[in-house]
């Protein structure tokens, strides 16, 4: 990426300054043969195509998605052979019979960042898919947040959707998915922003980043597939610096119980800790899949931040 964005010495700092050992939150240092190991437990990670895999059991997510790294550097990287190597020196650690693929669900409108005109002719309903895509869920969040993100993290970003607008108003964003393909693609579309953009494979539920670190985290459209959405607004909470806000979207504000009370995420993020400052309701999702099909979710927004 030389000759745009943010330049290397300022990518490697936000890396250092936010990511953590998922293990133990630790810091982190460069090992041999560009891996990384965890200055507390002394665990081990590699690092492809620029990305740290920062998963507890990264030796089984080498070896069981062996198959689908490959294919995604192939894809979306110059695929250098000491990326190459490096899979394949972690995926020997472990003999796997079964090959997972990530289980990316994004639409060709999300993936290639395309808008794909829809075939309605009905003038109310073009005035309601125009208004909705106008202002987005990420637009109304940021809006009840009303002051400067600083150092982000987007937790589940996707093909990176939101990605480009929150590296461009914050003080670097360190885009992170369990799926690999996913971060490749979103930062390929955040990295010609000025402020510096990192990506990296967490899970949600443990999230590898330091205490008390970053002043904004973002989750848009996660909490709802989540297993334990607690496990992650508690992991969340401690990477938030005091005063710190997560900023959520979800059209499952219920998390799972159809028609069930719309304040259930309010009440967990509650329990783990947070206050919440802002919210809105049944605010419209737009995904569009074909011109003659769109999804619309009445999304809940939550802004929660970390008490002092
Ligand atoms: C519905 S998509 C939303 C993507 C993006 N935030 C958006 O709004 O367009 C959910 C994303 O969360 C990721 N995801 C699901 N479970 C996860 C987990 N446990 N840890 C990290 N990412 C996860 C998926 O890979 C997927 O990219």
């Amino acid at each position: 990426m030389s000759g745009k964005g943010a330049d290397a010495s300022a990518r490697a700092a936000l890396g250092l300054a936010l990511l953590g050992c998922p293990a133990c939150a630790a810091k982190l240092s460069p090992l041999g043969e560009g891996d990384l190991s965890c200055t507390g437990c002394s665990a081990e990670y590699p690092v492809v195509a620029g990305v740290p895999i920062l998963v507890v059991d990264p030796v089984g997510y080498m070896a069981e998605h062996r198959t689908s790294l490959l294919a995604a550097l192939a894809e979306l990287t110059d695929c250098s052979p000491v990326d190459v190597a490096t899979v394949e020196r972690w995926a020997r650690r472990r003999p796997v019979t079964t090959q997972r693929f990530f289980d990316d669900d994004f639409t060709r409108d999300e993936e290639h960042a395309v808008t794909t005109p829809l075939v309605a002719e009905d003038a109310h309903f073009a005035a309601f898919v125009a208004s909705a895509a106008a202002t987005t869920p990420l637009d109304r969040l940021l809006e009840l947040h009303g002051r400067p993100l600083g150092r982000t993290v987007e937790v589940g970003c996707g093909a990176g959707n939101a990605s480009a607008a929150l590296a461009a108003s914050s003080d670097g964003l360190v885009m992170v998915d369990r799926s690999f393909r996913a971060v490749l693609i979103a930062r390929e579309r955040a990295e010609a922003s000025p402020r510096p953009v990192v990506a990296a494979v967490m899970d949600a539920e443990q999230l590898a980043l330091r205490e008390g670190a970053c002043e904004t985290l973002v989750a848009l459209h996660l909490v709802d597939v989540l297993a334990d959405p607690l496990a992650f607004l508690e992991g969340a909470l401690a990477s938030l610096a005091r005063r710190g806000t997560l900023l959520l979207s979800t059209p499952d504000p219920a998390l799972g119980m159809p028609d069930g009370p719309a304040d259930v995420l309010a009440q967990v993020a509650a329990d783990a800790g947070f206050e919440v400052t802002g919210r809105a309701d049944f605010v419209p999702w737009l995904r569009v899949h074909s011109p003659r099909e769109l999804q619309v979710f009445f999304v809940q927004l939550l802004a929660l931040v970390r008490p002092r």
